[in-house]
């Protein structure tokens, strides 16, 4: 069917594809049966995310690795002081971010230092809004919850056609809902990364690159700009 044959091509362009980050290099088993392994990569995913909601890749690769020598874990970053990670958060901006990843860290380890595994309870955590907690709870702990970011919301109008402004509250909540019947079930966090990834490197915004795409026989906005020549890719 369309949503398996999409699930298929973008896993396997992201096999292929995929950027080496260092995030992504903390990696788990996938029994489940190593938790200090999984909480690991959860804190690396959630240290990520915030480093990357206001800033570049480029420039996050190495404050996170910076920050990840210094607090390995989320035991270690529960005893910073607020001053040294603001000092090592210097530069990036947005201090409120950090001041929750402290604040988050310090609340996770009071509660006994295992990370929430699931949307809900990571919900709970200060500053863990929607979008971090499906990050952390696909890529971590393989719910199968969407995750949309800017990218995901430009990617999903153009391959569902949605040419509502992408700015509305309520076009926006129709993405997450369609993410939500999208994602792999077996490999939600590797297929909401492949999405992300899609909509920076080649789902752009002004000239994406359409015939390298993996999803361009599924996308609705190609096939009607090629049927409507008026209809660009770019009006989604
Ligand atoms: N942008 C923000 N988080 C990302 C991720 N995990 N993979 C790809 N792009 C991202």
């Amino acid at each position: 069917d369309e949503v398996g044959g999409i699930r298929a091509s973008l896993l396997k362009w992201y096999d292929a594809n995929k950027r080496d980050l260092p995030w992504r290099r903390i990696n788990h088993d996938d029994d489940g049966d190593d938790e200090t392994e999984r909480d690991r990569k959860a804190y690396g995913v959630w240290v990520s995310e915030i480093m990357l909601q206001q800033t570049r890749v480029q420039t996050v690769i190495s404050y996170f690795n910076r920050w990840m020598e210094k607090w390995p874990t989320v035991h270690h970053l529960a005893q910073a002081s607020i001053e040294e990670v603001n000092e090592m958060w210097a530069g990036l901006g947005y201090y409120r971010r950090a001041r929750f990843l402290l604040e988050g860290a310090k609340m996770i380890v009071e509660e006994g230092g295992q990370f929430p595994r699931s949307v809900n309870d990571l919900r709970k955590v200060k500053g863990i809004g929607e979008y971090t907690a499906g990050a952390i709870a696909s890529i971590a702990f393989n719910e199968a919850v969407p995750v949309v970011d800017g990218n995901v919301v430009r990617v999903i109008a153009r391959l569902k056609t949605i040419s509502a402004n992408p700015k509305d509250t309520a076009t926006v909540k129709n993405i997450w809902r369609l993410a939500g019947q999208l994602v792999d079930l077996d490999r939600p966090g590797d297929f909401n990364q492949a999405l992300m990834e899609l909509g920076a490197t080649l789902c752009t915004p002004l000239s994406p690159s359409c015939s390298s795409c993996p999803v361009s026989a599924q996308c609705g906005a190609l096939s009607e700009s090629k049927r409507n020549p008026s209809m660009l890719v770019t009006d989604y």
